[in-house]
């Protein structure tokens, strides 16, 4: 069988590669990007990945040179690209603007196997803040984008070819071509179903599941829990799967209710749901750092979890924990060697990392992404609605309810050095707001302000306003479009996890679903987070809409809803009580999903 080996030099994308590489019908394998070039004898093509650090620098990953010998046909992505130029002769530097998001992709040599079949001009997603500044010597340009001409370069007498987009992402419209073009100038043959991967999934969880052992598994209700229950319960029998619902004060209107009903329904009686509310809330007093509150709510889990276990009276001994954790929940807690934390997910915090490494975790769904999550669920026959239900984030609330202790950070419009220039160029009005959110932006996690653009804008104008903003304003990462405020300034306020704040984020964020549904808006929009922030206009909070659009989670756009729905429900927020309402422009990178 043929196959593909992908080094990963600790790019968010790296597995996402060979996950595009098996849909393609290729098998596939992640290789350390420090595997010897001896061990990479006998695959048909390689692929280096993108990765967080600038190969310049001291301590960056490197590659054996012989790999280049090998006379097999070479991929290097962003990172790959640059590592692969530099280790041949070729110059790599910091690149003036940065590119995060989408960039038009000019192809200036259509004849290049590479690039066949791709148009001319084509939206390709970056993510980088290097570029390759001269080309080793045998390579040639063969695409550019208006601020980097060595987008795409090929050395056709090696079959080498180095690009600086990122093909593997759903939002880079030909990327899946391209790929594609690169299995077939290494000739592979496309013999590998999916199918068959979910076979493989099955005989190894039952694999490693000692037969004298019970699952244990903590359903938040989000669709990857749920499939995961699912499938345990098909695997193994009712009786040796156990499915604790822990309502943690930070859940949605209904939301706890509405799980149970359903599995309760689909015959899944063995589920039992607490209310740990003032657990978590009590863990949570006073924290205001982003990581340090994920780093709380995913510890409590585990307390809640043994606190459970001992009341239901089983034996610690007999019993093994099972999560729904997915593939990006690994990648973006810097799971990987070479890989940055971006955001710690409930399900990667230390407690965990503990058990895994005495192999007390068995987690299903590991490998997947959630469009194959979802593949499998309706595989397994959960119903649609479930299956296709908006993803809702272990930490729940708890990672929408920004917090503060009062004092505004970061700095004003003047203080970043030519915004305000910048600004009047393009005729835009907005400020930099005295709050912080996470971002990726170059494989590294950001953390940094939100701009916020006021005044009336096409979706075109926001999303050129907030491509360049953050391309060009390292203070920046985000932007955000103001819908409706008060007349008034923003202050900021003490801000922290509080029932009476949750019921506040729960009510706004219950009213927007409603809206999605009334306006037959929900199946178009992938996930909408409601955020509140640390902000007052006139005493009366300020919410974030942040609709995405996405089919795995590592990339996403903002999503265009009708302005004229929007000012409607900017009315309705208005009447329940908030005092401005933004919307987030900031596709992914550089902004994640949720806001920390
Ligand atoms: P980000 O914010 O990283 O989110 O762009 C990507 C997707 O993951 C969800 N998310 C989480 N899911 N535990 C989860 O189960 C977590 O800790 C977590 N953090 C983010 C997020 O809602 C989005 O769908």
């Amino acid at each position: 069988m043929d196959k593909v080996a992908v080094l990963d030099f600790g790019g968010q994308y790296a597995h996402l590669i060979a996950n595009r590489v098996r849909r393609l019908g290729v098998y596939t394998e992640i290789q350390h990007s420090n595997v010897e070039a001896s061990a990479l004898k006998g695959y048909t093509g390689i692929i280096l990945s993108g990765g967080p650090s600038s190969v310049y620098k001291d301590g960056a990953p490197t590659i054996d040179a012989g790999i280049f010998e090998l006379g097999i046909p070479i991929l290097g992505i962003c990172y790959g690209h640059q590592i692969m130029n530099q280790s041949l002769g070729g110059k790599v530097q910091g690149s003036d603007v940065h590119e995060f998001g989408v960039a038009d992709l000019e192809v200036t040599a259509s004849t290049n196997p590479l690039l066949k079949d791709l148009p001319t001009l084509s939206p390709m997603w970056m993510s980088h803040g290097d570029k390759v500044a001269i080309v080793a010597p045998g390579f040639q340009s063969i695409a550019i984008t208006e601020d980097c001409d060595t987008a795409a370069v090929a050395n056709m007498d090696k079959n080498f070819y180095g690009i600086q987009f990122h093909p593997e992402v759903t939002h880079s419209k030909f990327g899946s071509k391209l790929m594609e073009n690169f299995l077939d100038i290494c000739g592979c043959a496309k013999d590998w179903s999916m199918k068959s991967y979910f076979k493989d999934i099955e005989a190894r969880i039952i694999a490693q599941t000692p037969t004298h052992k019970k699952i244990f598994l903590l359903v938040s209700g989000g669709v990857d829990s749920t499939v995961a229950f699912v499938m345990l319960n098909k695997i193994f029998g009712k009786d040796r799967v156990f499915g604790l619902h822990i309502d943690t004060g930070m859940m949605r209107m209904n939301e706890s209710a509405e799980v149970v009903k359903f599995l309760h329904k689909a015959d899944m009686e063995n589920l039992k749901v607490v209310d740990d509310s003032d657990l978590f809330l009590d863990a949570l007093k006073g924290k205001i750092e982003p990581e340090d509150k994920r780093h709380t709510i995913g510890e409590t889990f585990l307390r809640s979890k043994e606190i459970e276990s001992e009341n239901l009276g089983f034996d610690p001994k007999e019993w093994i924990l099972a999560q729904g954790t997915i593939y990006p929940d690994t990648i973006e807690s810097g799971g990987t060697d070479n890989a940055d934390t971006i955001k710690t997910h409930h399900n990667r915090v230390q407690g965990i990392l503990d058990l895994m490494a005495e192999g007390l975790i068995l987690e299903p769904l590991a490998e997947l992404y959630k469009d194959e999550v979802r593949e499998l669920g309706e595989e397994l026959g959960i119903p649609r609605e479930l299956v296709w239900r908006h993803p809702f984030p272990g930490p729940g609330l708890g990672v929408r309810l920004l917090c503060s202790n009062g004092e505004p950070v970061g700095k004003s419009n003047s203080e970043i050095p030519g915004l305000e220039a910048y600004l009047g160029e393009q005729n835009w009005q907005g400020l930099a707001l005295p709050i912080q959110s996470v971002g990726v932006q170059g494989d590294a996690r950001s953390y940094a302000q939100p701009f916020v653009l006021q005044g009336k804008h096409s979706w075109k104008e926001c999303e050129k306003a907030s491509t360049t903003i953050t391309n060009r304003f390292r203070d920046l990462n985000r932007v955000v479009l103001e819908i409706g405020t008060l007349t008034g300034e923003y202050q900021v306020i003490p801000h922290y996890c509080e029932r009476e704040r949750f019921d506040l984020l729960r009510k706004m964020d219950s009213l927007c679903t409603d809206f999605l549904y009334e306006h037959d808006l929900y199946d178009a929009v992938w996930q909408m987070p409601v955020v509140l922030l640390p902000l007052t206009v006139q005493d009366k909070p300020v919410l974030v809409l942040r609709p995405v659009n996405s089919s795995e989670a590592m990339t996403a756009n903002f999503c265009e809803i009708d302005p004229n729905l929007l000012e409607q429900l900017w009315q309705t927020l208005k009447e329940a009580g908030a005092g401005g309402v933004l919307y987030d422009i900031t596709h992914k990178p550089p902004g994640t999903i949720e806001w920390e």
